[in-house]
């Protein structure tokens, strides 16, 4: 069950007809930042365009400044071996894919099989789209299977009440060096005054990541805000 607040709760739609979800970042620096961020590639722009229009849960899609950013990320970190926890509509896989050497790899999870069927048909769409696996069911028990430290990035877009426990399994799989970036930790502003389980969840693995010497950390008001965190040498 998606446990998000509801859409009709916080989005609008722009004089640009580009959807605002969050008001923690002001709306319009949102704007702002999405006008002078590259567009991206034709398929990614009909893949936000279908998830704003025919998904109820538009406020899940990364969209262009977060998948511009991943995509970013996975470039100056030159990872080939990423996760992807959290698939929805394939939009921050394939932003990642588009950006990964012949020989990269990204294993994208879904427990959905309506979303997953969806990710997929995008993907086989992709020229990028073969170097993604997509694999359906419980984030937790697919992040239990894979092996230690062999993955050079994580990002972690699904259930929040999880959160912490994904990223115990994904500090074992990261390598030393790793990067992880957890999506929605500001969680709609409501990690400030957490008073239901996912936010109190959200607010909860902050401390925990920043708490964590294992961790270089840093949190990023991008869009929902995302962690940032490099898994230290032991
Ligand atoms: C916020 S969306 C992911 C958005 C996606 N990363 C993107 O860029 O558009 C979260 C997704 O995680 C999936 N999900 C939630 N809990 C899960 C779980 N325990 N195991 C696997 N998938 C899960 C949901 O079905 C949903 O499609």
């Amino acid at each position: 069950m998606n446990s998000e607040p509801k859409d009709s709760e916080k989005q609008a739609q722009n004089s640009k007809g580009i959807y605002c979800f969050m008001d923690v970042v002001a709306r319009e620096a949102e704007e702002y930042a999405r006008d002078h961020t590259s567009p991206m590639p034709s398929l990614l722009e009909e893949i936000e365009r279908f998830s704003l229009t025919a998904t109820p849960y538009p406020s899940m899609l990364t969209g262009r400044v977060e998948g511009r950013f991943l995509h970013l990320i996975v470039q100056l970190c030159g990872a080939r071996r990423i996760v992807d926890i959290g698939t929805f509509t394939g939009y921050s896989a394939l932003a990642m894919a588009e950006a990964l050497s012949d020989d990269g790899q990204i294993l994208t999870i879904e427990r959905d099989p309506h979303f997953a069927k969806i990710a997929q048909g995008f993907f086989d769409r992709s020229p990028a789209g073969g170097k993604i696996t997509l694999r359906r069911g419980e984030a937790m028990e697919i992040l239990q299977s894979l092996p230690d430290a062999e993955t050079d990035l994580v990002f972690m877009d699904a259930d929040k009440i999880e959160y912490a426990a994904y990223y115990r399994e994904s500090m074992r799989i990261l390598r030393t060096g790793g990067l992880m970036l957890a999506d929605n930790v500001l969680w709609y502003g409501r990690i400030f005054h957490a008073g239901d389980d996912d936010s109190r969840a959200v607010a909860d693995f902050n401390d925990m990541v920043n708490g964590d010497r294992r961790a270089e950390k840093l949190f990023l008001t991008i869009r929902d805000g995302i962690y940032l965190i490099r898994k230290r040498a032991a």
